[in-house]
C-alpha cells in the first residue's frame, strides 16, 4: 500500500496568506504547496509591499503595511487569488487593477461586485469579466446575499466585512467550504454562524499567526481515485483535512463501492480536523450526486464522471451549473475527453449522464485546466491502449509534483 503525505491545501494556502497580510506583525505559514496559484497570491501581495520570506516549506509574512501597486496585480490562472484580494482591496485607501490569464478573464465576477456592492465597495469589471477595478473605499458593515454559494465571493465578503465599520452580515445560498471562517475562529474573531447567517463583528486589529497548514484533499482525490479504479489496491493520504466541506468525495467514493477509512489525528489545522485517509479499491457501480453532496464535491466532480466511465451501469452528476465557470467549462471538457475515449456520456445543463464501459486510449486536451489533465491520466492503465495528455504542464497550477507522484505509485 502507498502512503502519500501531500502539500498543504490550496484553500486554506490562499487564506493563510492573504490573512497574514492583513494581520499586524510577522505570521509563520507551514507546509504551503508549490503551486502556481500560490505563486500568484505571493506576487500579488509582494507588489502590494507585503514582505514575505521563504526558507523551505515555511514562509514569514509581514501584514499590515499594504500600499497601491504601481502595475496591474497578475492573477495568473487563479480566481481564488482574483477573488478573495478584490475583498481585501475595496477597503484600501488606494486603488487597484486585478488581471488574469486567458482563462481567468472568462471568468464570471459580476457576481463579486454585486456581493460587495452594500458595502460601498466600487468594483469595475469588464462586461462582468477581468480586468477587475477596485477603487479602494471606507466600507461599512451591512448585509451581503452572494447570488451563488461559493466559499470564494464569502472568502471576499469577510475579508471586506473585517476592515468595515460596523457588523457585515452574509446570507449562504448553501454550504459552500469554510475555510475562512474556520480561520477566523481560529484568530479569535468574533463571527457567528446562525444557520445560513455569519455576523461577523470585526476586531480592532487582526493578531499574526502560526499557520501550519492541512493537506490538501483535494489532491490526494486522484490518488484515492486511483485506488478506488483498481480492485485490491489502497492509497492513504496523511495527515489531509477532514473539513466535512471538502469531503464530499469521500461519500461519493464510499457510494461508487471503495472502501474508505479514515483516522483523525484528534488535532486541528487552520481550524480544519486533520487525520489519514485510506481508500482501497472493491470494484464501481454507478452513483448519483447531486444537492447538497454536489457542493462539498465541487472541485472532483469531473473524477466522478472520470470514475463513472469505468464503473457498472451509470452515473450521474446534477446541481453542479458552477462548473462551467471553473478553470475550464468542466461540463463540456469532460465529457469532450470521455468521449474522445469511445465513452458514452452526454453534457446536461448542471452536469453529466456517464454509460459504465470499455475505455479506449487516445490524445486527451485537458483545456488548460489542471484537475482535468490529473483526472484523466488516470484512466491510462485501465483503458484498452495508452492514454496521452496533450498539456501535461498545467498541473503546475496546483500540483506540479503530479506526474513524479503519479510515475512512482506505479502509473505512468
Ligand atoms: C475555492 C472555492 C471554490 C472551489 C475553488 C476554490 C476557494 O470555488 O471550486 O477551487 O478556495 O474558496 P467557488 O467559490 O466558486 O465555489
Amino acid at each position: 500500500m502507498k502512503r502519500l503525505r501531500l502539500p498543504g491545501d490550496k484553500s486554506v494556502g490562499h487564506r493563510a496568506l492573504i490573512l497574514s497580510a492583513l494581520a499586524e506583525g510577522r505570521s509563520e505559514i507551514e507546509g504551503i504547496g508549490d503551486g502556481a496559484d500560490l505563486h500568484s497570491t505571493i506576487r500579488v501581495l509582494r507588489a502590494l509591499g507585503v514582505e514575505i520570506e521563504a526558507d523551505g516549506g515555511r514562509l514569514w509574512v509581514r501584514g499590515g503595511r499594504l500600499r497601491a501597486a504601481n502595475a496591474p496585480l497578475d492573477c495568473g490562472n487563479s480566481g481564488t487569488t482574483l477573488r478573495l484580494l478584490t475583498g481585501l482591496l475595496a477597503a484600501m485607501p488606494f486603488d487597484s487593477l486585478l488581471i488574469g490569464d486567458e482563462a481567468l478573464t472568462r471568468r464570471p465576477m459580476a457576481r463579486l461586485s454585486q456581493t460587495l456592492a452594500p458595502l460601498g465597495a466600487r468594483i469595475h469589471t469588464v462586461e462582468g469579466r477581468p480586468p477587475v477595478r477596485v477603487e479602494g473605499q471606507r466600507l461599512r458593515g451591512a448585509r451581503l446575499h452572494p447570488p451563488v454559494a461559493s466559499a470564494q465571493l464569502k472568502g471576499a465578503a469577510l475579508l471586506a466585512g473585517l476592515q468595515a465599520q460596523g457588523v457585515t452580515e452574509i446570507i449562504e445560498l448553501g454550504p459552500s467550504r469554510d475555510h475562512t471562517e474556520r480561520m477566523l475562529w481560529a484568530l479569535g474573531v468574533d463571527l457567528q454562524r446562525d444557520g445560513a447567517l455569519l455576523r461577523l463583528r470585526p476586531p480592532a486589529r487582526l493578531p499574526a499567526a502560526h499557520w501550519r497548514l492541512p493537506g490538501d484533499p483535494s489532491t490526494a482525490a486522484f490518488f484515492w481515485a486511483a485506488a478506488a479504479l483498481r480492485p485490491g489496491r489502497a492509497v492513504e493520504a496523511l495527515g489531509v483535512s477532514l473539513n466535512p466541506t471538502r469531503l464530499g468525495f469521500l461519500d461519493a467514493l464510499r457510494a461508487f463501492g471503495a472502501e474508505v477509512e479514515i483516522r483523525a489525528e484528534g488535532a486541528l489545522a487552520c481550524g480544519d480536523p486533520i487525520g489519514d485517509v485510506r481508500v482501497t479499491g472493491r470494484g464501481l457501480r454507478g452513483i448519483e450526486v447531486a444537492g447538497e453532496l454536489a457542493l462539498r464535491a465541487i472541485d472532483e466532480l469531473p473524477l466522478v464522471a472520470i470514475l463513472g466511465a469505468a464503473a457498472e451501469g451509470v452515473t450521474r452528476v446534477g446541481d453542479a451549473a458552477e462548473l462551467r465557470h471553473k478553470e475550464s467549462d468542466r461540463i463540456e471538457a469532460t465529457a469532450a475527453g470521455l468521449r474522445a475515449l469511445g465513452v458514452e456520456i452526454e453534457a446536461l445543463p448542471d452536469g453529466w449522464r456517464v454509460q459504465g464501459g470499455p475505455i479506449n486510449g487516445g490524445l486527451i486536451d485537458p483545456h488548460g485546466d489542471h484537475r482535468l489533465a490529473m483526472g484523466f491520466a488516470l484512466l491510462n492503465g485501465i483503458s484498452r491502449s495508452p492514454i496521452q495528455i496533450s498539456d501535461r504542464g498545467c498541473v503546475a497550477v496546483s500540483y506540479p509534483e503530479f506526474w513524479s507522484t503519479l510515475a512512482d505509485w506505479g502509473h505512468s
